[in-house]
């Protein structure tokens, strides 16, 4: 009925996630990762699942708990990560990629752990796959995407390359410049770009809200 469908809006609708940082191999002692708490990720998934969606959650390694009602699904590197998404995508409804992927992954890790042998050591590495931009290349009519831009100059036109470059239909940017936003901090303050080239800038907030503010301009996408 009416009254459930405006207070569950998303009620059969699959909604994937991405949250966490990936760690990428070096030996099987080390690697390589990034800051990220994952808390973004998981603050969507959970303002998604309030929403009545039937929520997959796949994350790098965090310290983040998620609520049983979301299907988990725990990764470590990029490679996981796009395997996973590219598994789960084809039935999703709504994805929302707030993962900070690697961009970088070594040649080949090394089998054993690496010694100290020399003064200088240098670790080959190549480009991950963008997830992103390929999840963009398979996304039907029916299905939006939602990415992230990380930057620290040139935001706007940065962010907006990268909503048409990997085929999205919203782009949260999250600049490093501003006071309150940043990976382990509560707060965040984000600008969304959608695809008619709008802008919607928000004020700081904790990350529950901004997570509720991203759900919100997706909604409106959704009819
Ligand atoms: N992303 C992805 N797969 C990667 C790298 C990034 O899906 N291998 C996604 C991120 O999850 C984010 C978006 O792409 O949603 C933008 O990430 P960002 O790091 O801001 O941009 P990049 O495209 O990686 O470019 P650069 O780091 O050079 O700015
Ligand atoms: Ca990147």
């Amino acid at each position: 009925n009416e009254a459930a469908k405006k207070a569950l809006p998303l009620l059969g609708k699959k909604v994937l996630v991405t949250a966490g940082p990936t760690y990428e191999a070096i030996d099987p002692v080390r690697f390589i990762g990034n800051h990220s708490s994952g808390k973004m990720g998981f603050a969507i998934a959970d303002v998604f699942t309030s929403l009545g969606a039937e929520v997959t959650l796949i994350t790098g390694p965090t310290a983040e708990k998620s609520n049983s009602t979301l299907n988990r699904i725990d990764v470590v590197s990029a490679a996981d990560m796009l395997a996973a998404c590219e598994t789960a995508f084809p039935k999703t409804d709504i994805m929302v990629m707030s993962a900070a992927v690697a961009d970088y992954t070594p040649v080949a890790a090394a089998d054993q752990k690496i010694k100290k042998n020399s003064a200088e050591f240098s670790l080959e590495l190549k480009k991950t796959t963008d997830i992103l931009a390929t999840l963009g290349q398979v996304k039907t009519n029916h299905q939006i995407l939602v990415g992230f831009a990380l930057e620290t100059e040139n935001e706007e036109a940065y962010a907006k390359a990268k909503l048409s470059k990997k085929n999205l239909d919203l782009i949260v940017l999250n600049s490093l410049n501003d006071k309150g936003a940043g990976f382990k901090l509560n707060t965040n303050k984000i600008t969304i770009f959608n695809k008619a080239g709008e802008k919607t800038v928000f004020e700081t907030k904790s990350k529950t809200e901004v997570a509720r503010d991203i759900c919100n301009e997706i909604l409106k996408l959704v009819h």
